[in-house]
C-alpha cells in the first residue's frame, strides 16, 4: 500500500510537470530575436578605412609607444617580447614569425594576413577577434586611435615590401 503510493506520488508529480512544460511551450512562443537586445558599444567591427584616410602615423607613434612597447619590439631585428615582434606586421600573414609561439587561437587565424581591417577588427578586441588568444589587451574603442595606429605599424620594417598576394589556396 505504501508503495502503491509512493508510486502514485512519483507519477503524479511526473505528469503535471510534463503538462507544465507542455502548457507553457504551447502559451509562449518560442522567437529569437533577429537582433541582439544590446550590443557593447566600440564593439561592432567597423569598416576601417574612412579612418585610414584621416590617419596620423606620429600620433599612432606615441599611441604604440605607450599601450604596446611594454609587451612588443618594433624595431626591425629585436628580439620578440611577451607579444611577437611587429615590424613589418602590416601585411604579415597573421601568427606568422616562426621565432614566435603563438597561442592556438591566433594560430587558428594563420590562413588569413593583417590587413588594415584585420588590424583593426583585432585591436578592437583581441579577445573577439581570436578566443583565448594571450594578447591581455581590453582593446581600443576609438576607430581614430586604431587607425593612427595601423598607419604607424605600416611605416614599420621593410615598408616598400609590396603587399602578400592572397594566399591562393
Ligand atoms: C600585455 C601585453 C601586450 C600588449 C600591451 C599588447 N600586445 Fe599585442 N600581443 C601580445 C601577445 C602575447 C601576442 C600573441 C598573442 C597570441 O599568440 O595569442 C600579441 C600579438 C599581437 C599581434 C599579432 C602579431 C602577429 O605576428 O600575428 C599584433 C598585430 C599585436 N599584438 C598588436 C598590438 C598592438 C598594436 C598593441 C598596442 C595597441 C598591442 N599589441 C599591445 C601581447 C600584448
Amino acid at each position: 500500500m505504501f508503495l502503491n503510493r509512493l508510486g502514485a506520488a512519483f507519477l503524479l508529480s511526473g505528469v503535471s510537470v510534463w503538462m507544465c512544460s507542455a502548457v507553457g511551450s504551447a502559451v509562449v512562443p518560442q522567437t529569437a530575436p533577429a537582433k541582439p537586445a544590446f550590443s557593447l558599444p566600440g564593439l561592432d567591427n567597423k569598416p576601417i578605412a574612412p579612418f585610414m584616410a584621416h590617419a596620423d602615423a606620429a600620433r599612432g607613434d606615441a599611441l604604440v609607444h605607450q599601450v604596446c612597447t611594454s609587451c612588443h619590439a618594433m624595431d626591425e631585428g629585436a628580439s620578440d617580447g611577451v607579444g611577437p615582434n611587429l615590424s613589418g606586421v602590416a601585411g604579415r600573414r597573421i601568427a606568422g614569425l616562426s621565432s614566435y609561439s603563438y597561442s592556438a587561437a591566433l594560430k587558428g587565424q594563420q590562413k588569413q594576413f593583417w590587413s588594415d581591417q584585420a588590424l583593426s577588427d583585432w585591436l578592437t578586441s583581441p579577445a573577439r577577434f581570436a578566443p583565448g588568444t594571450r594578447m591581455s589587451l581590453v582593446g581600443l574603442p576609438d576607430p581614430t586611435q586604431r587607425a593612427d595606429i595601423i598607419a604607424y605599424l605600416h611605416t614599420l620594417g621593410d615598408a616598400e615590401a609590396p603587399a602578400p598576394s592572397p594566399d591562393p589556396r
